[in-house]
């Protein structure tokens, strides 16, 4: 049976770094860029193509799946889930989610083959398992993930998010215009993880109350969605923006798209993900686009999406 499944990419808008540390963030689904997996029934065993990364092909049987590639260990998992050992097939992932820039592209493939896998056997896995799934295979890409990214890119809804608790989905009241903007800067957020954990244990109190304040803006920011505030909304991105650069995790070009995009007029503007490159996401008005777009190109980025979120 010829069938295809796929899974979203997504944007922090609070809290990135201090969610691993059990503070709560924000993040939404990016639906209009996605993953996809599209499976054949052809070849045996089971051989998962993604010509886009790093390791293009895997083969998976019980015995000789790699436990250290990402494909392979989320093709597993789902099979273990499914009691599946005997799948065959190709999978062919195709992915439009810019690849180490923040907005959850490793998430995604895992999602989307999940999903493909489960197809395959003719079953569906409920979002819960595969968010575990994805978990399990994030450890790969980051070493100690919160958990955000699973889970706002399987449930695919904007989350409020604190790391071991319920997940608790938020009901955006006024719609957000958001522009992502690409530094253009590949960069893994393993390090910027590690880098922070550094910090952390260098300076335990002010990184502690760095954290803090950005649980602060995050819960701040919750309500500010659920009331319809975007103008205040603007500005906690803009302040989280300023603690992100006090935990290091900014660079120079995030820096410089930030103060493009609020000489443009954007009500607000932070990098998002993981850092040091990757995206930064400006919130807008509908009068203000144009000219934060613009200044975003002048400033020599170009604008990856212009989304309206809720
Ligand atoms: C990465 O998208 C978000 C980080 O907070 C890491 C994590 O939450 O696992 C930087």
């Amino acid at each position: 049976m010829n069938s295809q499944a796929s899974a979203p990419g997504k944007a922090i808008l609070f809290g990135e770094h201090a969610v691993v540390y059990g503070v709560p963030a924000i993040a939404i689904p990016l639906s209009s860029i996605r993953a996809r997996a599209y499976c054949k029934d052809t070849a045996h065993p089971l051989t998962v193509i993604a010509e886009d990364l790093p390791r293009p092909a895997v083969t998976i049987g019980a015995e000789n799946f790699d436990r250290s590639d990402p494909l392979a260990l989320t093709a597993a998992l789902t099979m273990e889930h499914l009691n599946a050992w005997n799948l065959a097939g190709e999978i062919r992932i195709r992915s439009d989610i810019p690849i180490a820039s923040g907005l959850g592209s490793g998430a995604a493939v895992s999602a989307a083959l999940g999903r493909a896998i489960a197809r395959m056997h003719n079953s569906d896995i409920p979002d819960c398992e595969l968010s575990k799934i994805v978990f399990e295979v994030e450890k790969l890409h980051h070493g100690t993930p919160s958990g955000i990214d699973n889970t706002v890119v399987v449930h695919e809804k904007p989350v409020y998010f604190v790391k071991d608790e319920a997940i608790e989905f938020i009901r955006i009241v006024e719609p957000l215009h958001i522009i992502l903007a690409d530094t253009g800067i590949a960069s893994l957020t393993r390090d910027a993880v590690a880098d922070v954990r550094s910090l952390y244990e260098r300076e335990p109190a002010h990184t502690a109350k760095q954290f803090d304040e950005i649980g602060a803006i995050a819960n701040d920011a919750r309500v500010c969605i659920e009331t319809g505030a975007i103008a205040r909304l603007g500005e906690l991105m803009t302040a989280n923006h300023h603690l992100l650069r006090s935990l290091y995790v900014s660079s120079a070009e995030l820096d410089k798209l930030v103060d493009a995009a609020l000489i443009g007029g954007a009500l607000g503007a932070k990098m998002s993900g993981g850092g040091r490159g990757g995206n930064v996401i400006a919130l807008v008005n509908d009068r203000s686009a144009n000219c934060v777009k613009d200044a975003l190109i002048k400033a020599g980025t170009k604008v990856l999406l212009e989304t309206i979120a809720g």
